[in-house]
């Protein structure tokens, strides 16, 4: 039995590292070397090519190295009979808390006007906002998203939740999935934190930001495909949306001819809110991988049929 790596940015040595330090009991291969296909029983894997998944017989699981699993489900030769799992770890959870919350600051107290106006070497006091005047609304309240929400909740901001299910936590005013339009009414930053899924693609759009008060801000750290990208051009050039920090696109890297590079009210980051360490992965891999050898459920498992 043995674990297969399968990622494609140059990062594979990293994770192959914390196995041999970590684990060196387990065989692992990276996907681009040679290996015996038929001792492959679980995958683990970042925007894997697709198509692989059938060649390994004994495949019985799939790990995503990340919180998110979209990139398993688009993948047609991941099939219903294999397992799947995701990343639910401390460090995930605090880097996404300190991101936000960074956005957040940034945009209330205007650090990113500052930033432009030195490039002119302009000198001009702006006016700023206070906690009071901002509520942050949560799209998506599981692990990152409820974290965050008491994380920024704990720091004196209002901060209400949106999500399938109704929650219960305290200091959060929370709204189940057909309260969208009464969440959204009073947001005025307004976080992505959902999975991706058939249900929730394409859902920050025109409709959506006329729902929100005029001069909202987006803060959008989930996945690239939930935002449709002229529709928030559109909403900022109107003045509905005063501007959005973006950390997640369709395509990664976003492409040099992306009109959100050069646009004054959109500020860029490469999916680096929150990224996933091997060191501390690892261990809740080995925990699975062990699990599954001696036919335990496994954690932090995804159900397939819900889709996230
Ligand atoms: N930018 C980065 O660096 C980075 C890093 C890590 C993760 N992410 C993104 O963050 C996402 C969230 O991660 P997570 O671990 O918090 O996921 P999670 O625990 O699965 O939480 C998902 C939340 O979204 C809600 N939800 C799902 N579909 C919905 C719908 N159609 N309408 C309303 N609410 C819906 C769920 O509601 P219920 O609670 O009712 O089920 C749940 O509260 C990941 O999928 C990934 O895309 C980004």
């Amino acid at each position: 039995m043995a674990i297969l790596l399968i990622r494609q940015d140059g990062k594979t040595s990293q994770w192959l590292n914390a196995f041999k330090s970590q684990a060196s009991q387990i065989e692992c291969f990276d996907y681009n070397e040679p290996h015996p296909k038929e001792t492959i029983t679980m995958a683990l894997v970042w925007k894997q090519p697709h198509g692989l998944f059938e060649q390994y017989k004994n495949l019985k699981c799939v790990a995503s190295m990340g919180a998110g699993v979209d990139f398993i489900f688009e993948d047609p030769s991941f099939h219903q009979e294999l397992l799947m799992t995701r990343v639910v770890d401390p460090l995930l959870i605090t880097d996404m808390e300190e991101f936000v919350t960074a956005q957040v600051y940034a945009y209330m107290k205007g650090l990113y006007q500052y930033h432009s106006q030195q490039s002119f070497s302009l000198w001009q006091q702006n006016p700023y906002l206070r906690k009071k005047d901002i509520t942050i609304g949560i799209m998506g309240m599981g692990v990152l998203g409820s974290a965050t929400a008491k994380a920024l909740s704990d720091q004196g901001f209002n901060v209400l939740g949106w999500s399938n299910s109704k929650k219960q936590i305290e200091g959060i005013t929370t709204y189940e999935k057909v309260d969208l339009d009464l969440f959204l009414e009073k947001t005025n930053v307004l976080v992505c934190l959902l999975p991706l899924t058939p249900d929730t693609n394409g859902i920050l759009n025109e409709s959506l930001f006329s729902k929100l008060p005029r001069g909202a801000y987006l803060i959008h750290v989930a996945r690239g495909p939930h935002l449709v990208g002229e529709d928030l051009i559109q909403s900022i050039d109107k003045g509905q949306m005063c501007g959005a920090a973006i950390d997640v696109f369709p395509t990664e890297p976003l492409d040099t001819k992306s009109p959100f590079w050069g646009h004054s009210k959109i500020h860029i980051t490469p999916h680096c809110a929150s990224i996933s360490s091997p060191e501390s992965v690892v261990a809740q891999i080995v925990v699975n991988y062990n699990r599954l050898t001696s036919h335990q459920p496994l954690l932090n498992q995804v159900d397939t049929l819900k889709g996230y």
